[in-house]
Order: structure tokens, then C-alpha cells, then sequence
């Protein structure tokens, strides 16, 4: 068997273009045009190039869209002042602080000092909370697990009644979330970790599996259900001396070429999750925008 590739690059655009009608719509209804504020604080190249892709994507769909880039030795009290700015500001819909932050800077603070109806990356515990009890109607849900979701729909279906689905991994970003929204689409789910005994075998029982754990190429391909849909959250950097001396290449968490002979249907890294994110970054902007106007 070959995988079918879920082409997440494709279902992207899909989203963006919607996106950007929809936020035509707005403005010309309400006059309103959603406003997206990231904020990255410090000189990490990663970081930096994420945050420059989201500005401009922002302003490909007709956003306002504004970066605060801040000094690594921005205060938390600095930071935090120009999130209350921001919370103050009618322009803007859409708040994001690029994670990771300095090490003098209390993450979590800053997190839920971002307004809930604001808070783009749905990490706000009003936004956890609201996923944790399935009021997914108004909560603004994390942009990784949301555009998975839409990978899996599109193979499986919005009704996943009678799967069994196994998450690899436990963060509050990727794995706690994408346990709830698999949960609320009828999934039967478990979350699966470093300490989880027999992760091979628990796998091998996964109808979706889900693989968030940041190390590369770890999920072996007999470790796959025949025919599963495989979705690889994974971004890892490694060395690649078959292209050259010094060069790297971008893998998942899942071995991708064993995968592809056991999976039913396989993202692949890059141009599968990673597009998706920055889709549904700007989905949950327009949808803060919009839900500014309805309340
Ligand atoms: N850094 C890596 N992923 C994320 C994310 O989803 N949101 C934010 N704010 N920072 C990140």
C-alpha cells in the first residue's frame, strides 16, 4: 500500500482564500477590518522568521496587520504594558506573543494577561476551558490542533463516531488541545507520552494518529495501523551531509518513507501541518473580528 499524501499546503490556500473573503465581507458590511499584533520579543532566528511569515500573511488577506519587535531585555512589566495597550486597541482583533520568550519573562503571565476574545492562539485558560467543555462555538482554539483537525476532516470526515484515535504527546499548545477537539468530533482518544509503556503497540491500535513529541523521525512505520491517517505535528531540524557538508533537512516526528507504505493517508514535513498553522492563525483573527461585530 502507498499512503495518499494530505496535502496540507493546498487545504492552506483553501483556507486563506476564505479567509479573505470573508474578511472582504466585513469591512464592507461593518467596516471593519481585522487587526492582527504580534509580538516577538528578542533576536531568536527561528522565531524571527515565524513571526515575519504570520505579519505577512496577515496583510495577504487584507488584515491590519502590526509586529512589535522588542528587545531581549524587554522587561516582563514592558511587555505586559504593551499587551494592555494592545487589549485597549479597537483596531486590533488579534493578539499573538511568539513563544518562546527570554528566560527573565513569565510566559504564562503575559499569556492570560492577552483579553480571551483576543487571544489568537487560544491559550488563555478562558479559551482552554471553553475547548475542555466543548464550547467550541465561541472559543478562539490553538492554531496547530484546529488545522489538523481540517487535515483529518478532509480524509475522515467531520463525524469521527467509531475511530480510535492516539495523540503522541502532551502539551498545553498541541496535544492537550488536539485530545479535546478529537474528543468533541466522537474520536475514542488517548494521550500517549514519554512515560506511556509499549508506545509501539498503543500506537499500532491508532485509526488517526497523532504525532507532537519533537523528535525526529521517532514514530516508526510498524508502529502504523495499516491504512491509519497519520498526522505529523513535528518540525525538527537535522544534519544532512548527503546534501552537502553543513547542510540540515526538515523532518517530522514520524519516519516519513515508512510511513508512506503502511499509512492509509500521511502528512508530509514540511507542507503539511506547518502551512495549516498559520491558516488557522489567520482563521481565529477573523473570526475574533467577526465576533467583535456580532459580540
Ligand atoms: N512558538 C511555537 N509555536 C507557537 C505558537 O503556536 N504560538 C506562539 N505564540 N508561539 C509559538
Amino acid at each position: 500500500m502507498t499512503a495518499t499524501v494530505i496535502d496540507g499546503k493546498a487545504r492552506a490556500e483553501d483556507l486563506v482564500t476564505e479567509v479573505t473573503q470573508r474578511a472582504a465581507k466585513l469591512r464592507a458590511e461593518h467596516g471593519v477590518i481585522p487587526g492582527l499584533a504580534v509580538i516577538i520579543v528578542g533576536s531568536d532566528p527561528a522565531s524571527q522568521i515565524y513571526v515575519s511569515s504570520k505579519s505577512r500573511r496577515a496583510a495577504a488577506c487584507g488584515f491590519h496587520s502590526v509586529q512589535r519587535d522588542l528587545p531581549e531585555e524587554t522587561s516582563e512589566a514592558d511587555l505586559l504594558a504593551e499587551v494592555v495597550r494592545l487589549n485597549a486597541d479597537p483596531t486590533i482583533h488579534g493578539i499573538l506573543v511568539q513563544l518562546p520568550l527570554p528566560r527573565h519573562i513569565d510566559a504564562g503571565k503575559v499569556i492570560q494577561a492577552i483579553a480571551p476574545e483576543k487571544d489568537v492562539d487560544g491559550f488563555h485558560f478562558i479559551n482552554v476551558g471553553k475547548l475542555g467543555t466543548g464550547e467550541t462555538e465561541t472559543a478562539l482554539v490553538p492554531c496547530t490542533p484546529a488545522g489538523s483537525m481540517l487535515l483529518i476532516e478532509k480524509v475522515l470526515g467531520k463525524d469521527l463516531s467509531g475511530k480510535t484515535a492516539v495523540v503522541v504527546g502532551r502539551s498545553n499548545i498541541v496535544g492537550k488541545p488536539m485530545f479535546n477537539l478529537l474528543l468533541k468530533a466522537n474520536a475514542t482518544v488517548t494521550i500517549a507520552h514519554s512515560r506511556t509503556p509499549d508506545l509501539p503497540a498503543l500506537c499500532r491500535t491508532a485509526d488517526i494518529l497523532v504525532a507532537a513529541i519533537g523528535k525526529p523521525e521517532f514514530i516508526k512505520g510498524d508502529w502504523i495501523k495499516p491504512g491509519a491517517a497519520v498526522i505529523d505535528v513535528g518540525i525538527n531540524r537535522i544534519d544532512a551531509p548527503e546534501k552537502g557538508e553543513g547542510k540540515t533537512r526538515i523532518v517530522g516526528d514520524v519516519d516519513y518513507a515508512g510511513a508512506l507504505k503502511v499509512a492509509g493517508a500521511v502528512t508530509p514535513v514540511p507542507g503539511g501541518v506547518g502551512p495549516m498553522t498559520i491558516a488557522m492563525l489567520m482563521a481565529n483573527t477573523l473570526r475574533a473580528a467577526e465576533q467583535s461585530v456580532t459580540g
